[in-house]
């Protein structure tokens, strides 16, 4: 029998003392004192407390038997009176009241659940991949996915109040190239064909550009082959965008509009009209990345002439190569001892690869070094400077050549904030929603190992008009007109200006490698589509998954995805993927390799 309710279990208060009430839930705690159960009821919104009263006339003696066998997680339905607790729980919204019960009914018993549903849960994450469904019942992810859908809703809304159209594209596609492996599906009716899951939506919003349709939004699943990391999920969800007769500005002003708009209706945060722009050559030289986190300073300086003179290999090495000396300041840890700078240095040999980190600090004692005697104290002063060290500071150097070298400072600038909590006690004027656009990106990029050029952003990205001329003479040094959208050091979105004329895509095919016949094969539809009238457009994808994540404090995307993939990109929940009926493989004309056995799902650690 279904008792319907008329209250959820986060509602009752003490206003509602004597009504009569039905709440239906799950058993989250219940205490047994013989003749007297009592128990908490707990649903979506809340817990509320119950008690079972034996003495009571309208508690039979079965009522009283199942009461006393309540479990964790059985699921009930309960009748009866809200009235005022004797000891009150201030932690809960509900703390204040009861509900005395009439009528008990038991819908359906749990089994001994793996792992106790409470918000510090003590289970491996497999374990709590594999029984999903008993993880999503806890507070924290239940508020986190509440929170998606809002969220959602709210980009939803905002995109239609600007008059975008919401238009659904395939998911089984042509293969767009985004820089990640496809997912393939064979054709059945087809024999020998293949499917891709979109990676995005891209050449399909490109042609409802042609089409006409001006403003295009969807939220959309997009679906990767690559190698899986915190913020990285094979299935992920975009906010996909496309508009025409449009410029980088128009895009810029939109989504300020809409992270300002999500931020103030859901973080109680007002962000500023505008987010600061930072081109990608200033990213990479300043903050070793092209997604720099700004919520704490300490860019990357050049100390390469502070240190000309010093007579010590590495250094004059470097420089002599056409590399760099490159040195951060780290404010406030002049302080730390050997064994502490030590063990830093450990970890950014670690995670960079670099044989050694040298330091230079300014103590009460004066100015000293890791490598001392090779530093007069006009070079201290000089590194001081070049830094902007002061007394109390210290300065981490690294010395090298290439590329590279920017990126392991960066890395090591990340690894400094964690280590000294840098952006709490030394926070930039973003604060701690530091957004901003990084744009100017390079078209391509060289491929050392396959040498060829590669987009850096995709194949359709529109190069600068006043650099076209070099893109036969000097590819690398032309620039794109895409931008990434960067929120605390995590890319967010990305997108750019298309190209919209046949002959510069082919010139952009070409310069990529791609041949005429093969970009007849991938790509003649869009080059057909844009031989009948393309407007000038551009667009965005932003990462929802990635925003909530920022949103929500969550350390790993998975937190906001109801049905995430592990880190072998299975679902441990349902064992996907897995093995399928030789029938099944036979239909769709394809066969497993020789001496390929289907790998068994993870077993749970
Ligand atoms: P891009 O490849 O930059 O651009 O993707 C847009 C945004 O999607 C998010 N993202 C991911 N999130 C979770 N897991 C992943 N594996 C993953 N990969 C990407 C990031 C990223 O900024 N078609 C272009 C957009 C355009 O040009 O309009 C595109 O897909 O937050």
């Amino acid at each position: 029998m279904l008792l319907k309710r008329t209250h959820t279990c986060g509602e009752l208060r003490l206003d509602d003392q004597s009504k009569d009430v039905v709440i239906n839930g799950w058993i989250d705690g219940h205490r047994d004192l013989g003749g007297l159960v009592f128990a908490d009821v707990r649903d979506r919104y809340g817990v509320t407390q119950i008690v079972i009263d034996e003495s009571d006339e309208a508690i039979s003696d079965q009522m009283m038997q199942q009461a006393a066998k309540l479990r964790a997680e059985d699921v009930v339905g309960c009748r009866g009176v809200v009235r005022e607790r004797e000891s009150k729980n201030p932690e809960l919204p509900t703390g204040d009241i009861e509900i005395v019960v009439t009528e008990l009914v038991v819908y359906s018993k749990s089994d001994v659940p793996p792992f106790e549903v409470k918000t510090d849960v003590q289970a491996s994450d497999d374990l709590r991949l594999r029984y999903r469904y008993l993880d999503l019942r806890r507070q924290p992810l239940q508020q986190k996915l509440q929170l998606r859908s809002r969220v959602a809703h709210a980009i939803r809304g905002f995109y239609h109040h600007h008059d975008f159209a919401e238009i659904e594209t395939p998911v089984l596609m042509k293969s767009t190239p985004e820089g990640a492996r496809d997912y393939l599906v064979p054709s059945r009716v087809n024999a020998g064909t293949f499917y891709a899951l979109p990676q995005s939506p891209q050449t399909y919003k490109q042609m409802l550009m042609v089409s006409g349709f001006d403003r295009y939004v969807q939220i959309v699943k997009c679906f990767r082959d690559e190698d899986l990391r915190a913020d990285r999920q094979p299935e992920f969800t975009q906010v996909d965008v496309e508009m025409s007769f449009v410029d980088e500005e128009d895009i810029y002003t939109l989504h300020e509009g809409l992270m300002g708009h999500l931020w103030s209706t859901f973080m109680d945060v007002e962000l500023p009209k505008t987010f600061h722009r930072m081109t990608y050559e200033e990213a990479i030289h300043s903050y070793g990345s092209d997604k720099p986190d700004v919520r704490f300073n300490s860019p990357i300086v050049d100390l390469s002439e502070a240190l000309s003179s010093t007579g010590f290999k590495l250094f004059d090495g470097a420089v002599a190569a056409g590399g760099h000396v490159l040195g951060i300041r780290i404010p406030g840890q002049s302080v730390l001892g050997r064994g502490a700078l030590d063990r830093f240095i450990e970890k950014v040999k670690h995670a960079t690869g670099v044989p050694g980190v040298i330091y230079a600090k300014w103590t009460d004692e004066g100015l000293t070094s890791s490598v001392a005697k090779f530093l007069t104290e006009d070079h201290h002063q000089a590194i001081m400077e070049a830094s902007g060290a002061e007394k109390g500071d210290l300065v981490l150097i690294l010395a090298g050549e290439g590329m590279q070298l920017f990126s392991h400072m960066g890395t090591m600038r990340l690894l400094a904030a964690d280590e000294w909590n840098l952006r709490e006690t030394h926070p930039s004027s973003f604060g701690p929603w530091a957004f901003c656009w990084v744009t100017d990106f390079p078209l391509v990029e060289w491929d050392e190992e396959e040498q060829r050029y590669f987009a850096l952003h995709h194949p359709f990205t529109s190069p600068y008009p006043e650099d076209v001329a070099q893109l036969e003479s000097d590819p690398g040094s032309v620039r794109s007109r895409a931008y990434d959208l960067v929120l605390n050091g995590s890319e967010i979105g990305g997108g750019s200006i298309r190209i919209h004329e046949q002959d510069m895509q082919r010139k952009v095919f070409d310069l990529l490698g791609i041949g005429e016949k093969e970009a007849e094969e991938k790509f003649g539809f869009l080059l057909k589509a844009f031989s009948y009238g393309a407007p000038p457009h551009g667009g965005i994808a932003l990462g929802l998954d990635r925003i909530l994540m920022i949103m929500t404090g969550a350390d790993s995307i998975r937190e906001v995805i109801a049905f995430p993939k592990n880190q072998r990109a299975q679902s441990l929940m349902d064992a996907s993927p897995s093995p399928v009926s030789t029938e099944q493989i036979d239909e769709l004309h394809i066969r497993l390799a020789e001496g390929v056995k289907p790998q068994e799902t993870d077993e749970e650690s």
